[in-house]
């Protein structure tokens, strides 16, 4: 069957990951050497793929390792029990049977039925979390396996409780010589708190990696290679295609499959199969954009739209009024991702989605013309 090889959507792994060897052996390195690792980079920039390769390779030479997420996590007991159910599917063959026994010892996630007082439950939820964080140095103990802890959306602890990373660090500090951990997260301004903030449990207890752009030359060998592999020729969509999407790994994929889509076995694409595939995807993506758009403050719009269309410096006369604002503008739209440094451009900054900064320099139009 003729299957579109471009998966946009969910972490990738394998074959599908382009370049990020670097990086790999950065966090690798810092592993072995019993560091932490701290991975942050806006949304979609391939992070959990990175950390997917990154499991890969540990447990090659001999570790065990765990993915956790904690997106969405509200209590501690939720806490703990994503860090269970990592143990239980990551850990390998003997390990992972052991741990099979060991998890009915430790301490319970709920509380039996009947009412309960939230003081109760919020210690059942500490000790729980407590015997989950410890079980690297158990592991260890029993089998002699050092384990690389990856915790991904590592700011959704705080949802949990305003000094879970206290609580975490407090338990995990002595496990230098068993495991090492990676923490990732989406939240820039969250992440940059907790491990960049002096009053935070975790200040400089974690080497920062920041995810770049993809790099051109391993995008469009990456691009060339599936579309040949399935019968046909990226041609001269390549070149813009690279263009529009300036490194951004969600946004290269995502226009690779459209494009893919426009383009028949046996054909090759070309730069009007690229506006085709372009206008499409702007128009599914238009409701997202709309969504984003009408949460922002003014402040911040007009920012966003100065820094998309990057005509002039951010801070020249008459931008957004009061210069204050326009810093804190810019701070909170770092924060949350919707812009990153750049030092190639005017504003000294770029919006992350490519695709975002068209539809601001456009316009920002409620429909996307037909071609
Ligand atoms: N190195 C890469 N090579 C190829 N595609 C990539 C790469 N990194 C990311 N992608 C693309 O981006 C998509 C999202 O990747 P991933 O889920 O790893 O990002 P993320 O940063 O963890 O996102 P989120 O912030 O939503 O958790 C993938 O489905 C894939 O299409
Ligand atoms: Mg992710």
């Amino acid at each position: 069957m003729d299957v579109n090889p471009f998966r946009y959507s969910g972490p990738v792994g394998g074959r599908d990951l382009i370049g990020r060897d670097g990086e790999t052996e950065q966090l690798q390195r810092t592993a072995e050497e019993g560091n932490n690792s701290r991975l942050v980079a806006p949304r979609r920039y391939g992070k959990t793929s990175l950390l997917r390769r990154l499991t890969d390779e540990v447990r090659t030479d001999g570790w065990e390792a765990v993915y956790v997420d904690f997106f969405g996590v509200v209590t501690l007991a939720d806490v703990a029990q994503r860090i269970d159910r990592a143990y239980s599917r990551d850990l390998s063959g003997p390990v992972a049977r052991w741990y099979d026994g060991l998890r009915r010892t430790l301490s319970g996630m709920t509380v039996g039925a009947g009412p309960v007082s939230a003081g109760v439950t919020l210690a059942a939820g500490t000790q729980a979390l407590q015997d989950r964080l410890d079980l690297p140095r158990r592991v260890h103990g029993k089998h002699g396996r050092r384990v690389l802890v990856v915790f991904d959306e590592f700011q959704g602890v705080l949802t949990a409780q305003s000094d879970a990373d206290a609580l975490i660090r407090a338990e995990i500090q002595h496990h230098a010589d068993v495991a090492s951990y990676v923490f990732a997260g989406s939240h820039v301004g969250m992440m940059r708190e907790l491990f960049g903030d002096r009053r935070r449990a975790f200040y400089a207890q974690a080497r920062e990696l920041a995810l770049p752009p993809l790099s051109d030359d391993a995008t469009a060998a990456f691009l060339t290679e599936r579309f040949a592999r399935t019968g046909r020729d990226v041609g001269t969509a390549l070149a813009p295609l690279l263009e529009t999407c300036a490194g951004h790994p969600q946004r290269t994929i995502l226009l690779a499959h459209a494009l893919w889509e426009q383009t028949s076995q046996g054909e090759s694409a070309d730069e009007a199969s690229f506006a085709d595939g372009l206008a499409g995807t702007l128009t599914e993506l238009l409701s997202e954009f709309q969504g984003m758009w009408s949460g922002l403050p003014s402040g911040q719009r007009r920012v966003l739209v100065q820094v998309a269309e990057n005509t002039a410096g951010l801070y020249a006369v008459g931008t957004a009024g009061r210069g204050g604002s326009v810093g804190t503008a810019l701070a909170a739209l770092a924060d949350r991702g919707e812009v990153m440094v750049d030092a190639s451009a005017r504003t000294g900054h770029r919006v992350v989605d490519p695709l975002l900064a068209l539809w601001l320099r456009e316009g920002r139009p409620q429909a996307w013309p037909d071609r």
